[in-house]
């Protein structure tokens, strides 16, 4: 086999749903239940740079300049080991990642480090992938991630069936829109790392929720509206059905035997606060993750009022606007 001696940089994105996935029927193989649909952000890009390392008897990696143990190094060295597989190879790397945003508090960290880590890691191994064949690996270390891959809107699908068939037909691909001037406003209630992690807390729901299937049904209801919205550039159907979909997630979570609850105060602070909005006439709508941070729904030309509304609703946080942001991609000149 060739050397591999040319180390490899991605840059990518997080990405906000607009329709969740909460749920995995194979958490071997991360096959989500539910598709998803979401807009890629143009802030917190991550980085990651992949070296392969011939004479290394273990992968190093390096997060934010430190270097990590345990479930977080586990996780990429497993994500590695598939790369290694698809590849044919066997020599281990060092992963050098820098996120802009803090990692594991509900500001999609996991979407933007995998899908960077896919592009680099395929790239540094010699793997010449296609989008969807990316999208899928980068789905193997966050559902979210397989999202990631492309800039604008884009929908990963759950896909049939289970097993190989399963991994075949869950990847993610861009989502037709109608041009249209769309910020995300986003309220960091809480940078901090989240008490349940979107893995266990997945796991309970699922396990536990009496409200889940018929979260799961009414979601494919959302993302069929929510499909014709985009190609509409209709704002407010975009948010209203956005809206509904993320409160009802938050609901399935909050009947979770025990409950999953991510919202603070402050979120429910800002949630009004976006019900005031919308009475003064401002199309303003939120979506919540796993974590209670909210991002806000709105046109561009209101983003600034948005954000100075946010700003009063939780004093001390910041808030960031965000727009549709690119597709992961290959950044040869970074180091
Ligand atoms: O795929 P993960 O582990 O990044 O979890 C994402 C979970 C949600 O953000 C709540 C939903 C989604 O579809 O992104």
């Amino acid at each position: 086999a060739p050397a591999l001696n040319r180390p490899a940089t991605a840059v990518a994105h997080p990405n906000i749903a607009l329709i969740k996935y909460w749920g995995k029927r194979d958490e071997q193989l991360m096959i989500p239940y539910a598709d998803s649909l979401s807009m890629t952000l143009d802030v917190f890009p991550t980085t990651t740079t992949v070296r392969i390392d011939s004479g290394a008897a273990a992968d190093e990696v390096v997060l934010d300049g430190s270097p990590t143990d345990g479930e977080r190094r586990q996780r990429v060295v497993t994500f590695l080991d598939l790369v290694r597989k698809l590849a044919g190879r066997t020599e281990r790397a060092c992963v050098d990642t820098r996120n802009s945003v803090p990692t594991g508090a509900g500001l999609a960290s996991s979407a933007s480090g995998f899908a960077a880590l896919a592009l680099a890691g395929a790239a540094a191994y010699g793997l010449d992938l296609d989008t969807t064949a990316l999208s899928r690996l980068a789905r193997r270390g966050s559902v979210s991630a397989s999202r990631s891959v492309f800039g604008g809107f884009a929908m990963c699908h759950a896909g049939p069936g289970a097993g190989a068939a399963a991994d075949l037909g869950s990847y993610a691909e861009p989502v037709p829109v109608a041009p249209f001037d769309v910020a995300l406003v986003i309220a960091i209630v809480d940078a901090g790392p989240k008490a349940v992690s979107s893995r266990e807390g997945m796991r309970r729901t699922v396990r536990t929720s009496p409200l889940y299937p018929s979260w799961v049904a009414s979601g494919r209801a959302d993302l069929a509206e929510m499909r014709a919205a985009l190609l509409q550039a209709d704002l407010d159907a975009v948010g209203e059905i956005a809206e509904r979909n993320a409160l009802g997630m938050h609901a399935t979570m909050l009947a979770a035997r025990p409950a999953v609850r991510y919202l603070a105060p402050v979120t429910v602070a800002v949630l009004d606060s976006v019900l005031r909005l919308r009475a003064d006439g401002v199309s303003a709508y939120a979506t919540m993750d796993a974590g209670p941070n909210v991002k806000v729904l709105c046109r561009r030309a209101d983003a600034d009022r948005v954000a100075d509304t946010l700003r009063d609703a939780a004093p001390g946080c910041a808030v960031v606007v965000a727009g549709p942001g690119p597709a992961a991609r290959p950044d040869p000149g970074s180091r």
